[in-house]
């Protein structure tokens, strides 16, 4: 069973081998987390979780307010999104559902606060598994967009409104 923990300093060797398998590079090739300070730092539009199998860390998920995160990386954009970054650390752990089973629980748990509208993503354009990943989920693209030089993707998951009784 997957279970969440949030992300600590005692998780940085952790995070930092992570981030160097070629998998994760190739996410975001440019990336640089700053795992030193930002380990540290609890920002209230953020959640770093560690996922869990049976007590094993075995990927990491950033859970962010797009309108409150401090660098407005995403530009001007409507209160109440989240945006995910998500990744299976080890290389054997890939294709074998834990990804798809860890973004239904930070779909619900995003949709859990009942403000939150929709749920971004923003793979590289070149990211074609991430693309069918988050297509199966139900997230539906929206725009091709550059972040920071890269080329990316942007897909949406807006919450299910139910048809009212
Ligand atoms: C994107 C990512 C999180 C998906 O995680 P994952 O655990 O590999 O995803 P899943 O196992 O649920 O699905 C991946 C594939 O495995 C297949 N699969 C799922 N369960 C399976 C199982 N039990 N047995 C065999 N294959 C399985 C899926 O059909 C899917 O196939 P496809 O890629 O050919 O379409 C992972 O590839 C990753 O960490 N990538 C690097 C980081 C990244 O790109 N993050 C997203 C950037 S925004």
């Amino acid at each position: 069973m997957i279970q969440f923990r949030p992300a600590s300093i005692h998780d940085l060797e952790l995070l930092t081998y992570w981030d160097t398998k070629q998998h994760v590079i190739d996410c975001d090739p440019e990336g640089d987390w700053n795992w030193e300070i930002e380990l540290n730092r609890h920002p209230d539009w953020r959640e770093l979780l560690i996922a869990e199998e049976e007590g094993e860390p075995i990927g990491f998920v950033q859970i962010i307010d797009p309108q409150k995160e401090e660098t407005h990386y995403w530009g001007k954009i409507d209160p109440d999104n989240r945006a995910i970054d998500i990744w299976i650390g080890e290389t054997n752990n890939l294709n074998k559902g834990y990804g798809t089973q860890i973004m239904n629980l930070i779909i619900k748990r995003c949709f859990n606060d009942q403000k939150v509208n929709a749920i971004l993503v923003d793979p590289l354009k070149t990211n074609t598994k991430a693309h069918r990943f988050y297509e199966r989920l139900g997230f539906t693209f929206t725009e091709e967009r550059e972040f920071e030089g890269d080329t990316c993707y942007i897909y949406e998951l807006k919450r299910y409104v139910g048809v009212e009784k």
